[in-house]
């Protein structure tokens, strides 16, 4: 079977890639992706000249491109998107763009193709923010609170009335926070490891209590495949992480990984809109298909670390030009460059 990958070269995507080629040894995959300032193919240097692997570069903004890249494929796993909630917030139109129309797109040439399964790949971001105990199953309310999850949540919305109106055999995945190899450091956890190991502040968005349920991305994309293979068409199914923990003790358990003090964590201005809580009631995909995450919190952590540690030629190619650019405008200006959002409504308990 040929499977369209979309996104390939950046973290999730790129991981998929590499468990997809060993778990299923007669599939093959077309990785069409923009490499945009979040693709790296160094993410997927081994499988470059793999024989089952063939990069595409390409926007999934172009449907013409999409759509010959898309010939032939029988699957399509649809990860490309503008992934960043901080980004989205400041710079909202490259989101809303290539999360929606690069999705409407893809549907459109899955249609015109007739593949036979195509998986969107969405997020819990969906369901914004939870009450301090509650869990979002896949029936809970679509409660977007930034441009990215509100691209999110539309772009699942044009997946279902494909299903709905043109019978296309789609099924979405909502996924937690992941974490593992690969992530780009503009993300919480790549972020406090790097900066960690350079001896640097970890900025904590106010007061660091804001959960989030964290999944190893390998056990993400076991999910996947699982939904891939055996979901229903036209289903949503969650994929959540075991464990739900606020970013002040996940930062203080890289620290105590890197043996740093706890004197590096610096509180900073918050993220306008900032959902305090997210967790996933994963239970419609292991009763349906037997998945369950496999990497306790521990584990992953004291993996993702090492693989940070161990890969300084990787992370000095992402740490590059413009990532300084961007981390300097909103980290060491922060106050200056969010005084253009005050006035962000507090969270209504
Ligand atoms: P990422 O930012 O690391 O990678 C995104 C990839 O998409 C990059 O390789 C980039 O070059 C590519 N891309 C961006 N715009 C494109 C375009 N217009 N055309 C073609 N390619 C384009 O993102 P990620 O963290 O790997 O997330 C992948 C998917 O999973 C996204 O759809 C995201 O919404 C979803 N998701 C992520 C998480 C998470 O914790 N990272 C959790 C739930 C869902
Ligand atoms: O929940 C799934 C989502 O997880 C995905 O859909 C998104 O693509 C992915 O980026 C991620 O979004 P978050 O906003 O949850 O992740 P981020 O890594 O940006 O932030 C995680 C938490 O850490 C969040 O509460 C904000 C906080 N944070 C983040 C950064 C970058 C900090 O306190 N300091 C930081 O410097």
């Amino acid at each position: 079977m040929k499977v369209l990958v979309t996104g390939g070269a950046g973290f999730i995507g790129s991981n998929f890639i590499h468990f997809l080629l060993a778990a299923r040894p007669r599939w093959s995959v077309v990785n069409y992706d923009k490499l945009s300032y979040a693709g790296n193919l160094a993410n997927l240097a081994s499988v470059m000249k793999h024989p089952r692997h063939t990069f595409v570069r390409g926007d999934v903004c172009d449907a013409v491109a999409v759509s010959a890249a898309m010939r032939g494929c029988a699957a399509v796993v649809h990860f490309a998107a503008e992934s960043h909630v901080d980004r989205s917030i400041y710079e909202p139109a490259p989101v809303v763009h290539t999360n929606l129309t690069g999705t409407f797109h893809l549907l459109q040439a899955a249609r015109e193709l007739k593949v036979d399964r195509f998986l969107h790949v969405s997020t819990d971001e969906v369901y914004g923010d939870l009450e301090p105990s509650g869990t979002a199953a896949e029936d809970s309310p679509l409660r977007p609170s930034s441009p990215y999850s509100a691209s999110k949540a539309g772009s699942d919305l044009l997946v279902l009335s494909f299903v709905r109106t043109y019978a296309l055999p789609a099924l979405i995945t909502r996924s937690s926070n992941n974490y593992g190899p690969y992530q780009f450091p503009e993300k919480f956890l790549p972020l406090m490891i790097t900066n960690a190991l350079a001896g640097e502040a970890l900025p904590i968005y106010g007061d660091g209590r804001q959960q989030r349920n964290w999944l190893h991305v390998e056990d993400n994309c076991r999910g996947i495949l699982a939904v891939l293979e055996d979901g229903r068409p036209g289903s949503v199914y969650n994929i959540g992480g075991h464990d739900v923990e606020d970013n002040l003790a996940m930062a203080r358990r890289i620290l105590r990984l890197l043996d740093k003090p706890d004197a590096l964590l610096r509180h900073v201005a918050d993220r306008p809109g900032h959902d305090r809580r997210y967790a996933l009631d994963s239970s419609k995909l292991r009763t349906e298909t037997g998945w369950s995450p496999q990497i306790p919190l521990d584990e992953g952590l004291e993996r993702t670390v090492a693989w940070y540690r161990e890969h300084p030629g990787w992370l000095a190619q992402v740490l590059d030009g413009s990532y300084k650019i961007y981390y300097a405008k909103y980290y060491e200006n922060r106050d200056a460059a969010l005084s253009a959002f005050a006035g962000a409504p507090e969270r209504k308990e």
